[in-house]
């Protein structure tokens, strides 16, 4: 199950996305946003993160203008390892090296056939593990001795 959500910038992409899971059998829950009425990024990103932290959703995709906001928002969240991408070599890299758990798309920056293309490489890559375990650990050590969220 995919978590996913969108501030109003990017409420007409996500509905495209959706179709397009939709097509490809992919199961979501669709966070937010519901409208193009102007809303705040931050409360979708924190609704996805803990989703996906929960173990609620395997993985989450958030989108926003650019998905910088989203992804800051997300990773305040223990656990999660969001990344922003707008190419397909660093989708498959954050799967591959950093085990991201958490895709973020502009769309006001990357085009939707793009966007398609960045998700099904992303979704579709696995954690290689082995030593890019250990540095994911070393991330998680970083939160664990920094972070103090409940
Ligand atoms: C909204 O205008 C915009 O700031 C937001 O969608 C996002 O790009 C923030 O990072």
């Amino acid at each position: 199950m995919i978590a996913i959500g969108s501030d109003h910038a990017a409420y007409e992409f996500k509905e495209a996305i959706k179709a397009y899971l939709d097509e490809k059998g992919i199961e979501y829950k669709d966070f937010g946003c519901f409208s193009n009425e102007r809303t705040d990024y931050p409360l979708y990103g924190e609704k996805v993160a803990k989703a996906v932290a929960s173990g609620e959703c395997d993985k989450g995709l958030l989108f926003c203008g650019t998905g910088v906001g989203m992804s800051l928002a997300a990773n305040k969240v223990k656990g999660i390892r969001a990344v922003v991408c707008s190419d397909c070599y660093t989708a498959a890299m954050s799967r591959r090296h950093n085990d991201a758990n958490i895709l973020a798309l502009g769309a006001r920056v990357v085009g939707l056939d793009l966007a398609k293309m960045i998700i099904d490489t992303w979704l579709n890559t696995e954690f290689e593990g082995g030593r890019h375990a250990d540095r994911v650990a070393m991330i998680c050590d970083i939160e664990n001795r920094n972070c103090t969220n409940a």
